[in-house]
């Protein structure tokens, strides 16, 4: 039996998520005979680390704070081992410029894209050259927030004139903005497990499948009850397998622990990478516990799993 604090909630726009997520684990953890402490993450944060005194952390948290490297940083100072990818991992996969340019340098496939800040804007007159950075990625493009997951703040941009407002609107959310070339295709997911320092397992493919294709554009995407999720995703053996295997080097590649989630577009060109999810929802819609679940790994084996990368570092 192992003392082990789960950590969720947090101060980010993904609270909810991660409140869902952490119940879910403690559960979990309880069942597999654990001692649980469960703490809702604040600015008492370590205060409630040092009363609690666990052996490990469970970090259930997504977005700011809990997935960009920042609270895996303060179990570090404070000694506590804690499930999951590192600081560096963190810090690069929860800044997707940061992700990108990992990705390329790689020889991994992503969207090509410029990233747009506020310094760029202010202080060097970049906003003269939307128009040629719309040229070069073409229209529609994606605009996202560089940090920001649950496609917060996702916008597109149908043509020139809608650049500006997508612009401001990914602006509020942070200091810095990726503009990305808009791929049309199949949207797919790849989950990846590692227990030990082991190669990750890739586990089955999950498409998001529009419900009603008729009205399925780029700008629809998000309206709720519009996708469904297919798993395995039905794909030729070798294509899946390839979509597999950039995910596994993707993880290799921001070198991920415990669990990781890839998410990508299979367009024209082949699959492409969007980005990596260091500490993807483990709630019970999210695509990690599905894509377990038709591999015939339980929730609680994945969290059993997860806990196990704490041992890695
Ligand atoms: N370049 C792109 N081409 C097409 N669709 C995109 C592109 N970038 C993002 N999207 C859509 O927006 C969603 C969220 O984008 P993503 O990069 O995964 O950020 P996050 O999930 O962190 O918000 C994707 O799942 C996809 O549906
Ligand atoms: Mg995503």
């Amino acid at each position: 039996m192992t003392r082990v604090a789960v950590l969720k909630g947090g101060r980010s726009l993904e609270r909810q998520v991660s409140l869902a997520s952490g119940a879910r684990v403690e559960d979990a953890l309880a069942r597999l005979g654990h001692d649980v402490v469960a703490i809702d993450v604040g600015p008492d944060l370590v205060t409630q680390l040092r009363e609690a005194r666990p052996q490990v952390a469970f970090v259930a948290l997504h977005g700011r704070g809990g997935e960009d490297g920042t609270v895996q940083e303060l179990l570090e100072v404070l000694g506590i081992p804690y499930s999951g990818s590192g600081v560096h991992a963190c810090v690069r996969c929860a800044d997707k410029m940061l992700a990108k340019h990992a990705l390329r340098d790689g020889g991994l496939p992503t969207p090509d894209w410029v990233v747009l800040g506020q310094i760029g804007f202010h202080e060097l007159g970049m906003a003269e050259a939307l128009a040629d950075i719309g040229q070069r990625l073409g229209f529609p493009l994606v605009v996202k927030p560089v940090s920001q997951g649950s496609s917060l703040g996702v916008k597109f941009a149908a043509s020139q004139e809608e650049l500006p407002a997508a612009l401001i609107a990914a602006l509020s959310y942070g200091p810095r903005v990726l503009l990305e070339r808009y791929i049309e295709g199949r949207e797919l997911a790849v989950s990846l497990l590692a227990a030990e320092d082991e190669p990750a397992q890739a586990l089955p493919i999950v498409e998001a499948v529009p419900r009603d294709r008729q009205f399925y554009d780029f700008a629809a995407r998000y309206e709720i009850g519009r996708t469904d999720f297919v798993c395995p995703a039905v794909l030729d053996h070798a294509l899946g397998e390839r979509v597999r295997e950039i995910a596994r080097s993707a993880w290799g590649l921001l070198d991920c622990r415990g669990f990781a989630r890839v998410d990508m577009i299979l367009g024209a060109d082949g699959p492409t990478v969007l980005e990596i999810n260091p500490i993807p929802g483990l709630t019970e819609t999210s695509l990690l516990p599905q894509a377990a679940d038709a591999a015939g790994v339980s929730f609680d084996e994945v969290v059993a799993r997860v806990l196990a990368s704490a041992g890695t570092r």
